[in-house]
């Protein structure tokens, strides 16, 4: 019987498998890497778990590609063990033994299969302490089971588990079982180490097999129990491409879901794609075949338009973004208006009821308020002050070809389509740019620069022309 401490609160430890290649996905980035819901698989793994236990009880067991892997989840303050050479999921907690050894409980999580909450985790916690266990298994009923192991009860109806058999070794009758592991579980520390040496690798991958502890553990007299999952797709691992695929819709869709209760109108969410963290205000609604992506906030009252792309922008009240926008690393104040087709490169500021619009790309910018760039226009490392207007086709030239410069438009400043200003320069408050100027030098308050070819007018030129071309014809 194993013991669990009654007086005082269970030690509890989290450890996360994650360190197999991943062979089944034929990648070259190790599986945990993958992304899911715009996050790598491990990293929504650790979010639950963290949920549940301190990140300094929570271990990740990496592997192939450890550092690559542990430098993008090293900021969670989770615990790393190394197991360097891949011999099993046994072996992954044989190589864990000395960090997970001092723990009363020691709870399995698998590194890619991320849609676990912290919920279920605590149900399978509070199940194992309710059942005195040395091993629970939390299981679930899917409708196509191909690929998982399956659990093996005792009698039907019972909690019991005689073993898990994986799917390979599956007799005829064992292949009608719906009821999956997880690869989640909860042992009783102290028990599970006792025996995890009578793991073999007598299997037809020649692995130690954590699954293999249900049968052992249960030949040696302890409680071999299983619980199963409320909510079935939690436990969706992702071995293959199909997989992440499934498991990435389930995420996208809870993430509507959750918008849509939280106010959000989403017009055909299976459309949409909406990363995990991003979050959007009351009555704003995101059109079909959007992508919501990173750290992006959306306020209330906007109104995001098709096809749209926005990756870690901060998108104010009442905005509206018009058909087609790519904006990126971008804050987008109140009421102010994009698009259809405008490009937002990272570090732009637009300002309230500043419009961008059609074919219009801003790099490093401040628009300022109410400023309008309407149609065909660059701008590139300026600073634009409020109420300007930049007419069609106007072009900041910020690059000489070493260093990029500064382009500063001051207030009032009304610049003609088709100018091309040349940085670094500064046109002053309330001037004019006369279309199709080129302007290289900076331009005085209240004043109009004009740099342009005059227009010569040859009375009758194309007549002429014709008729000659006419005679020569003749
Ligand atoms: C495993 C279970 C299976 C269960 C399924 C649930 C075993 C033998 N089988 O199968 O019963 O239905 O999960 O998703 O456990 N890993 C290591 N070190 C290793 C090998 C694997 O850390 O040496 C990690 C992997 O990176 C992965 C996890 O363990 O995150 C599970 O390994 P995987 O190969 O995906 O096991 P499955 O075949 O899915
Ligand atoms: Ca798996």
């Amino acid at each position: 019987m194993p013991k669990t401490k009654t007086d005082s609160p269970a030690r509890v430890a989290i450890a996360i498998l994650a360190a197999g290649k991943g062979t089944r996905l034929k990648s070259k980035h190790p599986k945990v890497l993958h992304e899911v819901g715009g996050k790598p698989l491990l990293a929504h793994v650790i979010a639950a778990a963290t949920k549940v236990v301190p990140a300094r009880n929570v271990y990740a067991i990496i592997g192939h590609e450890a550092d690559r892997v542990r430098a993008a989840v090293a900021d969670t303050g989770i615990e790393f063990v190394l197991q360097s050479e891949q011999r099993g999921t046994g072996h992954a907690l044989m190589v864990a033994r000395p960090a997970l050894a001092s723990y009363d409980i020691v709870i399995v999580l698998s590194g890619d299969a991320p849609l676990i909450t912290a919920e279920t985790i605590e149900t399978l916690r509070a199940f194992h302490i309710s059942r005195k266990a040395a091993m629970t298994i939390l299981t679930a009923d899917l409708a196509n089971p191909s690929g998982y192991g399956r659990i093996v009860r005792k009698k039907i109806g019972s909690d019991d588990v005689r073993a898990i058999v994986e799917h390979k070794n599956l007799s005829p009758a064992q292949q009608k079982i719906r009821e999956i592991n997880s690869g989640f579980y909860a042992f009783d520390a102290q028990t599970l180490f006792r025996h995890i040496d009578k793991l073999s690798t007598d299997n037809p991958h020649g692995e130690f097999y954590l699954t293999d502890m249900a049968a052992l553990l249960g030949k040696a007299k302890e409680a071999v129990v299983a619980v199963q999952a409320a909510n079935p797709a939690e436990v969706l691992g992702g071995n293959t491409r199909a997989d992440l695929s499934e498991i990435d819709q389930h995420m996208r869709l809870a993430k509507c879901r959750q918008l849509m209760a939280e106010g959000v109108t989403i017009l055909f969410p299976d459309t949409c794609v909406i990363d995990s963290e991003v979050e959007v205000g009351p009555d704003t609604v995101i059109e079909p075949f959007v992508q919501l992506r990173g750290k992006t906030k959306v306020g209330s009252d906007a109104r995001i338009g098709s096809y749209s792309v926005i990756i870690d922008c901060e998108i104010k009240d009442q905005v509206l973004v018009q058909t087609g926008c790519v904006l990126e690393h971008s804050t987008i104040r109140e009421r102010a208006s994009m698009g259809p087709y405008s490009h937002l490169r990272p570090g732009c500021e637009i300002c309230e009821d500043a419009h961008v619009g059609n074919f219009v790309e801003l790099k490093k910018s401040r628009l300022g308020r109410g400023s309008k760039a309407n149609h065909l226009t660059y701008l590139g490392d300026s600073e634009i002050g409020e109420k300007v207007n930049v007419g069609a086709g106007t072009i900041t030239c910020n690059y000489d070809g070493v260093s990029k410069h500064k382009t500063v438009i001051e207030d009032g400043v009304f610049v003609g389509s088709d100018s091309i200003l040349i940085a670094p320069v500064r046109i002053g408050k309330g001037a004019y740019v006369a279309a199709a100027t080129t302007v290289t030098e900076d331009v005085p308050p209240d004043s109009l620069a004009l740099g342009r070819a005059r227009q010569i007018v040859k009375q009758g030129w194309a007549k002429d022309k014709r008729e000659k071309a006419k005679a020569q014809t003749k």
